[in-house]
């Protein structure tokens, strides 16, 4: 079948590079695509977010089945359109995606089907929110109620703190419309992971862990970012804390979706905290983490494209995924001054190199090609990868692939990982 990738990251690099050995893979389009991805599938110049362009490309290029990367375009209902246009894709239709597109539809579901969640109220009225936050202390976390690109999330560790970000969200207006309303969470404490399933409707099909590192900077420091790095799987989620994450988080939100008339299609991207042995939900996200998916991608075994299909089709149940008995690990190289102002543009050599390495796949996630050179185009720019039989070798071997680049605009944090090592 003729496929396209919706998309630009090292999320869609990852989801290309998996989905074009396929044997059912006939043709591979991403749009818009990037300089790595060029070299799986065919980029086509087209916007993800201009739903009406996607569509009629699809359309124009006879496609059969589209794979939707980003939450930006789930949200605004790009499912639906191609649905509609009679176009088989990959991702929950817009109803679905509000439990990544509102943080308070999604902490209301968690209430009324017993999800475990950090406490929390929901306000659209700065005073009341205020008034809140004097009762309750902190610490405590304000959250934007839609998407904001990642930044919607502050924590704040004073009262004054969070009155700041009741107004920064709901009087400056920082994020739209995105902030008229505001989440209001008792701060926790534990260890993050990432948990990933797959979903038809009806059946859950767990994938597997993956740890981010958020923080810009080593000892998770700095600004927050999308995520400078990640591996896979993650320690602190073993057999019995993925049975847990899959019983109380999973399952219950799945059949809670149904229940409200919004069946859950695609991806299922639980953002967790635990602590005593107990997972807590933060976030659920309607899409493949990134750079998650990097790793996520180099452990599986099996055939990508059969599994994304049968989540469309709603024969999961049937599907049985086999993953490498290896560490998977990915290191993010960015531009020097994301996620703050950076400059696009700059020529990164020595990737082939870095690449001829063994058990190595460089995914791009902000390239372009330009005169016959590759240049960065993005905050994130890079997703340096590599497999290994442990964490600390996994490791190793991305670090020597990320020494071959030669990219003097370019950071990147050297403490991917340490969680795991450090246990
Ligand atoms: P979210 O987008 O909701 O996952 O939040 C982004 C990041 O903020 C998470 O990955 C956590 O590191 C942090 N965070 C969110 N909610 C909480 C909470 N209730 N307690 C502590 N940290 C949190
Ligand atoms: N890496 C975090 C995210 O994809 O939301």
């Amino acid at each position: 079948m003729k496929v396209l990738v919706v998309g630009s990251g090292g999320r869609e690099h990852a989801l290309c590079w998996a989905i074009s050995p396929s044997p059912r893979c006939a043709e591979l389009y991403c749009a818009p695509g990037n300089a790595g991805i060029a070299e799986v599938a065919e980029c086509l110049d087209q916007d993800a977010e201009d739903l009406d362009g996607v569509v009629n490309l699809a359309l124009d290029k006879g496609i059969d089945f589209v794979v939707v990367g980003p939450e930006g375009p789930l949200a605004a209902g790009l499912v639906d359109r191609l649905e509609k246009a009679g176009i088989k894709a990959f991702g929950p239709n817009a109803k679905a995606a509000r439990l990544e597109g509102s943080k308070g539809f999604m902490k209301d579901l968690c209430a009324q089907y017993g999800i475990p969640t950090a406490e929390f109220a929901r306000f659209d009225e700065p005073d009341a929110a205020k008034e809140y936050i004097h009762a309750k202390g902190p610490p405590l976390v304000v959250k934007a109620d839609g998407l904001a690109a990642g930044k919607g999330v502050i924590l704040c560790r004073t009262k004054n703190e969070a009155f700041a970000a009741i107004d920064h969200i709901m009087t400056e207006q920082a994020f739209g419309s995105a902030g008229a309303e505001v989440v209001i969470e008792e701060f926790l404490d534990g260890e993050e992971a990432s948990f990933f399933a797959l979903v038809d409707g009806v059946t859950a099909l767990p994938l597997v862990s993956a740890q981010d590192h958020k923080a810009a900077y080593d000892g998770d420091t700095g600004p927050n970012t999308g995520g400078m790095g990640a591996y896979s799987p993650a320690p602190v989620v073993s057999e019995a804390m993925a049975g847990k994450i899959m019983d109380q988080a999973v399952k219950p939100v799945i059949a809670a979706m149904a229940a409200e008339g919004c069946p859950y299609k695609g991806v299922l991207y639980a953002g967790l905290m635990i602590a005593d042995d107990q997972p807590k939900v933060l976030e659920f996200n309607v899409r493949f983490g990134d750079p998650e998916c990097q790793p996520l991608m180099m452990r599986l075994k099996s055939d990508v494209l059969d599994a994304l299909v049968a989540c469309v089709d709603g024969t999961l149940e049937q599907v049985v995924l086999e993953w490498h008995d290896v560490v998977t690990l990915t290191v993010v190289m960015a531009t020097k001054g994301y996620p703050g102002w950076y400059e696009n543009g700059s020529k990164i050599r020595g990737l082939d190199e870095a690449r001829a390495l063994d058990d190595v796949a460089v995914f791009h996630a902000g390239t372009r090609a330009e005169n016959g050179h590759i240049v960065a185009h993005g905050g994130r720019v890079l997703g340096v990868t590599a497999r290994g039989a442990t964490v600390t070798k996994a490791r190793e071997r991305a670090y020597q692939a990320v020494e071959r680049i030669d990219w003097p605009e370019g950071f990147w944090r050297r403490d991917i990982g340490w969680r795991a090592i450090d246990r």
